[in-house]
């Protein structure tokens, strides 16, 4: 949720000042400071210009004295030599300093130190035997503990003149280059250069310092005052992706997948990509603007090396230029003559912690990045499926009626959401009495339909001492603090709230236990939880967020772990609710803000977005950036929160949404009512049949999600991932893979009749609708209708999908299979399937069934995938009921079904005919094999 939109003030019958927000929200309070009110009356002469992102509230670069700075060094800026270089506890170290000043005096520690698979990690940080003022912050909790057990323990180094390297991997090496200073990865056989760090000397190290009289440390920004106790403390420095065409990563922005460069001759005037979590109103559909959250980790791509990847661990502001081609033209620096791409990257305040992932595939840089932050928890089956959420659904009988329509006009849906306005004054834990009466029946009657509730957790705590959650905070010192050492005091839905400190355990596992059901009064084993506005989001804070110098457990500064706080949130009620299941079953926690490794406690949304045209496109690009940087389990509201969608673009959105990981219709308190059958029965019938197929597709999504959960590797992918060699695909993010067998293009225009759709080479694509074959290897325009959007199978796959129409995720569990298989050039195609109990933790000791299918030679094969394991097993009796194959041209009559060794029929027929196209496609009807078992079936 954004801010607030209008708000008129009165006075009711207690006398307290009580503040209406339009839509109804009202917040009571007789202790509203001033300095509130004053706040309430700028929002309110703000609301001139409503519905445009308030530019001026956020600082730029220019406003931000980090980035100004950085931004003006020019090439060859850093004069730092690398010295006392040796090989220390398995890593290579040195000192950096400066010659030119009193040698010891404010030198760097830098070590390198090299892990499994292509992964060098690179830390600079102030030297501690020259006790800095305070030690920097280093943010704990993200690299995985198992991650240390990787580490390669070097023995020594090769000296070339003044270079040191190291082996790093399979034929590549890492080298710091003494004099002047700079840390590259390359080819050992070519020597080709993959990254390089500081290669054009514009690393910078602002060191703490002792304020001494005459220092003017503060910041203002509009009406706030930074006071910056510790002074400068910023980083910067280049890195350089060799034969990159393109760069991607660094979410969150509402931009195009391949990063446009921010600086460079010819560009114009641009804000770098800002990266620190922001509760932004109204977003703008294409900015380098921060949003909701962080993760920075770059990615290129290109036809000569492949794919690489750059990963700084840090969780202050963030500020990343990507450089277009010629800005260093007047430095005098020579680099190799390889293709590449420069990139600026600067940050507040923490050290250097970055790692440097070679590839050179793509997924092998996903693989490298999620093996230090983490693969995605595996979610609940129910998740998978569609979630219909809004702001909000009012009460018990609202529920009841939503709940109810969808089954009356047979349209499938799992998750039923709460808003904030369900609680009690936004007292979280607790319920409105007069709206929600009785909550667990509530979620009972829903349960007894296969369906779940998910009520909204926010972070910020009313400040009302008959409210639970802040007495106990309050007693126990829970709070962040305000820079004078006071509990933080800021304005958000409830009024007056403070902050739950959850980078400290013991305050984690306090928040975490609030989830039991004794302590959540009215929640039941089917209630899940949203964490919204934990970027954190408040209203009368600098840039709507927490001021930089509030203090966290341990002395650590907003500043430092700002991008990280949301994700603390985030973990902590993921715990909660494993805690609630007695750690048997997987948590279900959506979350708005985030930061590496939340991938490991759920789900993410792309924030406030809004019902327009471009909203939709762009939320393609914001979820595939998304997925390549470790969050599969992404997506956009559906229909757009802010503003009412035209119909066609909200059934547009339900088509592309279908195909997407997370899948949600969500919209702002404003809006029209916009349930899928409030737009006459033939659109009712578009938007059934959009959500339909996503549950047709579910066993499919679900295979994608343990890939995810096992290798890193995302559910929606960018098409260069699928296809690395076809440099068509590079920027197209307007199409994209589900897994590696459908092709997904999005249609973005209202009223289009065609859509261009490249199809990647060597390929063959198969229709979903119709089975027609296309060629791939060029643009082709296509003929679309409303029914619709172009969806493909490739050749070579197989993809099971369960066919009937049913309620929920539950109602599914035992309807048999439908295999679809797509033959490739030489008659054959192979696909998975993964299935277990779809909630607890079971499969990790083995409950779980994973099948390879293999069709080739005009058999197909089903073979165990599964580890033997003795601990636990899953069965299930689901059989396959039909086999579609496409692209197969035999004259087939009959099958042979080892080892049963019955015949069943075949049956050659049209697939389904669509605007006057026809195509057959091979039916084997009712093989009846049990999905679990091993079979061929032989065409005869
Ligand atoms: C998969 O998901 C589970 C449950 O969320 C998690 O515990 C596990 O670490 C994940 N990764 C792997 C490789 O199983």
């Amino acid at each position: 949720m954004g801010q607030i939109l209008l708000i008129s003030l009165k006075t009711d019958t207690n006398n307290d000042l009580s503040i209406t927000i339009k839509g109804g929200r009202n917040m009571s309070s007789s202790s509203i400071v001033l300095h509130h009110f004053l706040f309430l009356l700028l929002i309110v002469c703000h609301l001139t210009s409503v519905s445009s992102w308030k530019k001026d509230e956020f600082r730029n670069c220019n406003q931000t004295p980090f980035c100004k700075r950085a931004r003006s060094r020019k090439p060859q800026h850093c004069k730092l030599i690398a010295t006392d270089v040796r090989i220390e506890d398995g890593e290579l170290t040195a000192k950096l300093m400066n010659p030119q000043e009193n040698l010891d005096e404010n030198s760097l520690i830098i070590s390198l130190s090299v892990y499994q698979n292509g992964i060098l990690r690179m830390k600079i940080d102030e030297d501690p035997v020259q006790n800095p003022p305070k030690k920097r912050f280093q943010v704990p909790d993200v690299v995985l503990p198992e991650f240390q057990s990787k580490k390669l323990w070097l023995q020594r180094y090769t000296k070339d003149g003044d270079s040191f390297s190291v082996y790093l991997f399979d034929g590549y090496e890492a080298v710091v280059k003494s004099d002047s200073f700079e840390v590259f990865v390359r080819e050992q056989s070519s020597g080709k250069r993959v990254l390089s760090f500081n290669s054009h000397g514009l690393f910078d190290f602002e060191q703490l310092r002792v304020k001494k009289e005459g220092d003017e440390w503060e910041e203002r920004f509009r009406s706030h005052t930074d006071s910056r106790p510790y002074g400068p403390q910023s980083i910067s420095f280049d890195v350089s992706f060799y034969g990159a065409d393109f760069v991607y990563g660094i979410p969150e922005h509402a931009t195009s997948l391949a990063l446009k460069p921010t600086n460079g001759p010819g560009i114009e005037e641009s804000e770098p990509y800002r990266l620190f979590n922001l509760d932004v109103f109204e977003y703008l559909h294409e900015s380098p603007f921060g949003l909701y959250g962080s993760i920075p980790l770059m990615l290129s791509h290109g036809k000569s090396h492949g794919t690489s990847g750059f990963f700084w661990l840090n969780a202050a502001e963030m500020q990343i230029d990507v450089l277009g081609s010629g800005w260093d033209a007047e430095s005098s620096i020579l680099l190799p003559d390889q293709k590449r791409i420069d990139t600026l990257w600067m940050s507040e305040a923490g050290i250097v912690d970055a790692f440097f992932f070679i590839g050179p595939k793509p997924k092998d840089v996903v693989k490298q990045y999620a093996s230090v932050t983490g693969t995605s928890a595996m979610p609940q089956l129910f998740a998978t499926g569609y979630h219909q959420c809004r702001w909000n659904y009012r009460d018990e009988e609202d529920v009841k009626n939503v709940d109810s329509k969808f089954d009356e006009h047979d349209i499938p849906y799992d998750v039923l959401w709460l808003d904030i306005e369900h609680t009690d004054g936004k007292r979280y834990f607790t319920w409105d009495k007069a709206l929600f009466p009785n909550p667990e029946e509530m979620q009972k009657d829903l349960a007894s339909r296969g369906r779940r509730m998910v009520t909204i957790v926010d972070p910020h705590i009313k400040r009302d001492d008959n409210y639970h959650i802040h007495k106990e905070a309050s007693k126990n010192g829970y709070y962040v603090k305000d820079a004078t050492g006071k509990d933080f005091d800021g304005w958000c839905w409830p009024g007056s709230s403070s902050y739950i400190d959850m980078v400290n355990p013991e305050i984690r596992s306090w928040w975490a236990d609030k989830f039991s059901y004794t302590e959540y009064v009215g929640s039941t084993p089917s209630l899940y939880i949203w964490n919204d506005m934990n970027e954190p989001s408040v209203f009368n804070g600098p840039e709507v967020t927490m001021p930089r110098d509030a203090l966290h457990y341990g002395n650590v500064e907003h500043r430092e772990l700002h991008n990280a706080y949301g994700y603390y949130f985030h973990m902590a009620t993921s715990e909660g609710l494993v805690k609630r299941e007695g750690g048997k079953d997987r948590p279900f926690v959506l979350s708005r803000a985030f930061f590496p490794g939340t991938q490991r406690y759920g789900t993410v949304w792309t924030g406030d977005n809004i019902a327009e045209w471009e909203h939709l496109r762009v939320s393609v690009p914001m979820i595939l950036t998304l997925g390549l940087t470790g969050i599969t389990f992404s997506g956009a509201d559906v229909g757009g929160f802010f503003g009412n969608p035209e119909t066609e673009l909200l059934v547009r959105w339900y088509q592309v949404a279908a195909y997407l990981p997370f899948f949600r219709g969500h919209a702002h308190h404003d809006t029209k009512r916009r349930e899928p059958w409030l737009f006459g029965e033939h659109n009712t019938e578009l938007i059934r049949d959009a959500i339909r197929v996503r549950y047709t597709f579910l066993p499919y999504f679900y295979t994608l999600f343990r890939e995810a959960n096992m290798t890193g590797v995302p559910v929606a992918r960018p098409l260069w991932m699928e296809f690395p060699y076809d440099e068509a695909t590079f920027n197209n993010d307007e199409a994209f893979m589900v897994g590696n067998a459908l092709l997904v293009q999005g249609v973005y225009t209202r009223g289009a009749k065609d859509v261009t759709v490249y199809l990647p080479r060597d390929h063959t694509w198969y229709d979903l609708k119709t089975g027609t074959a296309y060629k791939g290897g060029h643009a082709q325009k296509m003929e679309v209708t409303d029914a619709d959007i172009p969806v493909f199978q490739r050749s070579g796959t197989i993809i099971p999908r369960k066919d009937r129409f049913r309620r929920s995720t539950l109602q599914m569990e035992n309807d048999p299979y439908t295999l679809v298989i797509a033959v490739d050039s030489s008659g054959a195609a192979e696909g998975e399937v993964y299935i277990d109990d779809g909630k607890s933790y079971e499969f990790k000791q083995g409950a779980y069934i994973h099948r390879r299918f293999i069709f080739s030679d005009g058999k197909l094969t089903s073979v165990n995938l599964a580890a033997a394991s003795s601990t636990s097993s899953f069965v299930s009796d689901c059989t396959i009921e039909r086999i579609i194959l496409l692209g197969y041209s035999s004259k087939t009559k009959s099958v042979r079904i080892e080892p049963s060794n019955h015949a069943t029929d075949v049956e050659l027929g049209p697939l389904q005919i669509r605007s006057g196209v026809r195509s057959s496609a091979l039916t084997i009807r009712k093989p009846n094999v049990r999905i679990s078992d091993d079979w061929t079936i032989r065409l005869l």
